[in-house]
């Protein structure tokens, strides 16, 4: 049996179904590219779970590269960890294979996606029952000790959980136990509604776009209907709270100083907002439009990825197949 490692690995993917948003940001790619400080990473795009709901070859590369480029942006360091796609290493669909095969069908029943769809009667297909099974597979290909998402993937994170240790009850030691890794305070982003950031309620602000187009959404941000002269309440406030995930603590006192002793309209503090974010994210922007012009150089980074998360894919799925019995 391989080597498992003895050290921390942080594990983690995200689909390409869309332009990077503010959401993605603060809920998944910061946190991860953070960890890269401590632990080895191993972070990739998540190619084919885009397929279950994505039809289209064109938007699919399309996306593929922004979140390449949106990460080399904001501080990937491709060389010293790994930054790969997912469907460079077809090994994670061999291993979802023998995951199937310990994995019961009521587990993916209580999925929230699979139960989502059903309630809507939407047509499920195969592939998005089963969606649970390959996240679990890309986890434990890689023997990930943590996996950075956001709020929502905790679910999943039980799921691949439960999976392990149900093949290793079976079969013996085999796979590393992961544990999500997820930041309390970031939780769920807002979108400009009110509900969840998310690509699917088109509702979002995204990472790296023009100042005007940032400044316009921002500006659209819903609020109550309170005038200036009044009160207001900064935790009920989307605008405070985005705010305060990119202030400094005194910046965000400040703020809310002023939401309670009235005499500040929503306005102003939207655009504090805009003027924080852009301030902030200015710099990864310009890197992020120089780099989508470049897709040989976007290629050659995930070549150079998918050379080393090979080897740790081949080590761990012989370890597999041997204690299989293939
Ligand atoms: P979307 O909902 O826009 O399709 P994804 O499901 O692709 O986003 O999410 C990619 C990553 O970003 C996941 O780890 C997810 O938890 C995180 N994420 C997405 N939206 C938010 C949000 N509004 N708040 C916090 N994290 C989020
Ligand atoms: N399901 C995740 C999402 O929707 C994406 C993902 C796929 C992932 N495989 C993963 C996240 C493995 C962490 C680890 O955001």
């Amino acid at each position: 049996m391989t080597e498992r490692p003895k050290s921390f690995r942080s594990v983690s993917g995200i689909k390409p179904t869309g332009t990077p948003h503010l959401g993605n940001y603060l809920g998944m790619i910061q946190p991860a590219l953070k960890l890269q400080q401590t632990q080895e990473s191993f972070y990739f795009i998540a190619d084919y779970h885009a397929l279950t709901t994505l039809h289209s070859p064109p938007l699919l590369q399309q996306y593929t590269y922004e979140l390449v480029a949106t990460f080399v942006a904001l501080g990937m360091d491709y060389e010293n960890h790994v930054f790969f796609r997912q469907s460079d290493i077809p090994e994670v669909t061999e291993l979802t294979w023998y995951l199937s095969c310990v994995t019961s069908k009521g587990l993916l029943e209580r999925g929230h996606a699979y139960k989502d769809a059903k309630n809507k009667s939407l047509d499920i297909t195969h592939g998005v029952f089963s969606y649970p099974v390959l996240m679990a597979a890309d986890i434990l290909l890689y023997d990930a000790t943590h996996v950075p998402v956001g709020k929502d993937q905790k679910q999943h994170l039980e799921i691949t959980r439960d999976i392990a240790i149900r093949f290793n009850h079976l079969y013996g030691e085999t796979f590393v136990i992961p544990e999500a890794f997820i930041e309390e305070k970031v939780a769920t982003i807002p979108g400009v509604d009110g509900q969840k950031m998310s690509k699917s309620y088109d509702n979002t602000l995204p990472l790296f776009t023009t100042e005007k187009k940032l400044r316009k959404l921002i500006m659209k941000i819903v609020t109550d209907s309170k005038s200036v002269e009044e009160s207001k309440n900064p935790e009920s406030c989307h605008v405070f709270q985005l705010y305060s995930l990119f202030a400094t603590k005194e910046q965000s006192e400040e703020m809310a100083h002023k939401y309670r002793a009235g005499g500040y309209g929503y306005g102003e503090a939207k655009q504090a907002l805009f003027e924080l974010i852009n301030h902030q994210l200015g710099e990864s922007r310009e890197t992020y439009f120089s780099l989508i012009e470049k897709p040989t150089t976007l290629e050659e980074i995930l070549q150079l990825g998918k050379t080393k998360a090979k080897q740790t894919a081949s080590a761990v799925i012989d370890r597999v197949r041997s204690q299989v019995g293939l």
